[in-house]
């Protein structure tokens, strides 16, 4: 079965499209031959996005209700949804735990792709083919110093996966997980608040993982025939053995 045909002018949902691993999923998508939509909260991205790549764009913030009811509604139909927005804050130990970081985590990595899938799941269903990937991350299955405001929402996020694979059986929808390692884009940024210096010391003496690369991992995942379930895919730098454990050439 080629791409083309796989894709078939199917409609596809790319949430946290203004950047990184989703802008990339909405350019590889496109390239398909999906119908695509890409949401997130920044317009301008968004538009520039469109503009390249024919995509149509929404303004949409997962962790606000009322946006994604306005979002979905938007919409009448639906066979493919990645729940990509997301990220982390922060980096203390839990015995420095920001309740504030923590409790947007939350809202964002989990809520929000809840939010989304409830929204679009009779869209999908009523697709006779609908696929649901939500990006999670190899902090779904691993944990590290300071990282535990991140590990539980993306233990969090694998958990809710494997709930759907389990609630979807004899329902026309697959469900698929991608678990990311390092991949350089701006998630650093955001989880340091801005600190540039900080944030480039994470990919600093490794090649990372490309929004691309991952990009092509989801992008395969939802051409493949109907029958068939991808149900995680981990994907990591070779640089990269564990959360904790990169080689650095320095
Ligand atoms: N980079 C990594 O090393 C890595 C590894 C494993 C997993 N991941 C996961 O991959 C996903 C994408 O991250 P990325 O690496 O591509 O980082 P990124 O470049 O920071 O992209 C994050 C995207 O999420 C969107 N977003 C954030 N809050 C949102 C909200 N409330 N509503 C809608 N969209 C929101 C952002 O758009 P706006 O700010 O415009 O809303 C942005 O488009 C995340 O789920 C992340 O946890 C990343």
């Amino acid at each position: 079965m080629s791409e083309t045909s796989a894709a078939n002018g199917r409609l596809a949902v790319v949430t946290g499209a203004s950047s990184g691993i989703g802008a990339a999923t909405v350019r590889r998508l496109r390239a398909a031959g999906f119908h695509v939509v890409a949401g997130a909260r920044r317009e301008d991205r968004l538009r520039d996005l469109a503009a390249q790549t024919g995509a149509h764009w929404r303004r949409l913030d997962v962790s606000d209700a009322q946006s994604v009811g306005d979002f979905v509604a938007a919409l009448d139909e639906c066979a493919v949804l990645v729940n990509n927005a997301g990220g982390a804050l922060g980096m203390e130990r839990v015995e420095e735990a920001d309740d504030e970081h923590y409790a947007r985590m939350y809202e964002i990595n989990v809520l929000g792709l809840v939010r989304m899938t409830r929204g679009l799941l009779p869209l999908l269903i009523a697709s006779g083919d609908g696929h649901i990937v939500n990006v999670g991350s190899i902090a779904g299955f691993e944990v590290y110093p300071g990282g535990a405001g991140y590990t539980s929402v993306k233990h969090a996020v694998r958990a809710v996966t494997g709930t759907l694979r389990l609630e979807l059986l004899g329902k026309p929808v697959r469900v698929t997980e991608v678990d990311p390692g390092l991949v350089e884009t701006e998630f650093s940024r955001v989880r340091f608040a801005d600190d540039a210096a900080r944030a480039q010391a994470v990919y600093s003496g490794m090649t990372p993982l490309t929004g691309d690369d991952v990009a092509e991992c989801i992008a395969w995942a939802v051409t493949r025939p109907p029958h068939v379930n991808v149900d995680v895919i981990v994907v990591r730098p070779r640089d990269q053995a564990s959360a904790t454990q990169v080689h650095r050439r320095h």
